[in-house]
C-alpha cells in the first residue's frame, strides 16, 4: 500500500516536472534538439526587438538556465522592429509548445554577442572585416544575422519527419516547420529587396553575403552537396533561367532539404564538429542527442542509434 502510494507520487511528480505526454525516444530527442534552436531564436529576436529576453518576458520557460551573453536591442526602423517582435513571440510560443509536448530543460548558455556574429561573418566572407560586422547596427545587418538561424531549424524539422512516431508530435513538428519557414521567407524576401546594396561599409553586396553565409553552413555541416543557397543564383533551377531570384531555398523541385542532428549542431557550434561546442552554444546544446556527442556516447540516445538515419539524410 505504502509502496504503491510512493510509486504513484513519484510518477505524479515526474509528470509535473517534465510536463511530458510522449515517451517515444525519437519524438522526445528530436524535438528537444530543436528546443535549443528555439531558445536561440527566441532570445535573439527578443533582445533585438526589445532589449531584454526570456527572463523578462517568460522567465518560467527559461527553466533557470544561464542568461544569454551579449544580447542587445538592435537599431531598427519601426517596421523591422515590429517584424522582430512578432518573430520573438512566435519563438516564445514554440518554446511553450515543445516544453508542453515533450518536456524541456534549462535554457543552454547562448552567445548572442556582436563579437560572435562578427567571427561567423568573417568565416563566411573569408577575411577579417573592419569595422567588424555588428548584427545590431541596422536593419540589413539584423536581417543578415537572422538569415543564419530559422533556416537551420527548418531543415532540422524536415529531417525529423521520418523518425517522429506519435501523430500529435508529427503534427506539432509540421506546425513548427511551417512557421520557421515563414520566418525564413520573410527574412529572405526583405533581404532580396536590398540584394544589390552593399553590406555597409564593405564592398560586398547583400546578395553575395547571403551566398557566403549559405556556403559557410554547407561547409560547417559537411553535407554531401551544396544544398544551401543565397537569395540570388546565376540561374534558377526551377525557373529554367527566367529569374535569378531565390527568395525561398529548395532543391530543383522546390522541396526543402533535410539536415540530420549532427549537421545542425556543427552549424550552431560554428566548429563543424558536433563534439566541439562553440559559436552560439559555447557550452553545447542540451537534450539526449546533443549530449550523446558531447559525452562520447556515455549518454546514449536510442533515436540516434536507429540504422537508417545516415542513409536517409544523404
Ligand atoms: C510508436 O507509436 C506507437 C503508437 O502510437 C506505439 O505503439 C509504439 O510503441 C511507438 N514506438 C516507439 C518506439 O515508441
Ligand atoms: C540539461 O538538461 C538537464 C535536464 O534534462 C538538466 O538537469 C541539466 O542541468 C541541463 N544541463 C545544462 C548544462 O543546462
Ligand atoms: C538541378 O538542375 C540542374 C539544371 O537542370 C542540373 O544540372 C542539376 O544536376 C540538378 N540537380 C539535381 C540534384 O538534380
Amino acid at each position: 500500500m505504502n509502496l504503491l502510494f510512493i510509486f504513484l507520487l513519484v510518477r505524479l511528480i515526474t509528470t509535473i516536472c517534465t510536463n511530458a505526454q510522449v515517451s517515444d525516444p525519437c519524438d522526445v530527442d528530436l524535438l528537444q534538439l530543436s528546443l535549443n534552436l528555439e531558445y536561440l531564436e527566441a532570445e535573439f529576436f527578443l533582445f533585438g526587438a526589445l532589449g531584454h529576453g526570456l527572463d523578462t518576458v517568460a522567465p518560467d520557460l527559461a527553466m533557470g538556465g544561464s542568461p544569454p551573453i551579449g544580447g542587445q536591442a538592435a537599431r531598427l526602423t519601426p517596421f523591422l522592429k515590429d517584424v522582430a517582435k512578432q518573430f520573438a513571440f512566435q519563438e516564445v510560443g514554440h518554446l511553450r509548445a515543445i516544453q508542453e509536448a515533450v518536456g524541456g530543460f534549462p535554457r543552454p548558455l547562448l552567445d548572442l554577442s556582436a563579437a560572435n556574429f562578427a567571427r561567423i561573418m568573417n568565416d563566411a566572407i573569408g577575411e577579417t572585416l573592419y569595422p567588424p560586422f555588428n548584427p545590431y547596427a541596422n536593419d540589413i545587418n539584423f536581417l543578415l544575422a537572422s538569415y543564419l538561424i530559422p533556416h537551420v531549424g527548418l531543415t532540422g524539422y524536415v529531417g525529423s519527419a521520418l523518425y517522429l512516431n506519435d501523430s500529435s508530435i508529427r503534427t506539432l513538428a509540421a506546425g513548427l516547420l511551417a512557421v520557421e519557414s515563414g520566418q525564413d521567407a520573410v527574412i529572405r524576401a526583405l533581404l532580396y529587396q536590398h540584394a544589390l546594396l552593399n553590406l555597409h561599409p564593405h564592398s560586398i553586396t547583400v546578395s553575395e553575403t547571403t551566398s557566403r553565409l549559405s556556403a559557410l553552413r554547407n561547409r560547417l555541416a559537411r553535407s554531401a552537396e551544396d544544398r544551401d543557397q543565397g537569395i540570388l543564383q546565376p540561374w534558377h533551377m526551377w525557373s529554367g533561367g527566367v529569374t535569378h531570384g531565390n527568395i525561398i531555398a529548395g532543391n530543383n523541385d522546390s522541396v526543402a532539404f533535410a539536415r540530420k542532428p549532427a549537421e545542425i549542431l556543427r552549424i550552431m557550434y560554428a566548429t563543424g564538429d558536433e563534439r566541439k561546442p562553440g559559436g552560439f552554444l559555447p557550452n553545447g546544446a542540451n537534450g539526449t542527442l546533443a549530449q550523446s556527442y558531447l559525452t562520447d556516447g556515455m549518454v546514449a540516445s536510442e533515436c540516434s542509434l536507429m540504422p537508417p538515419i545516415d542513409f536517409y539524410y544523404n
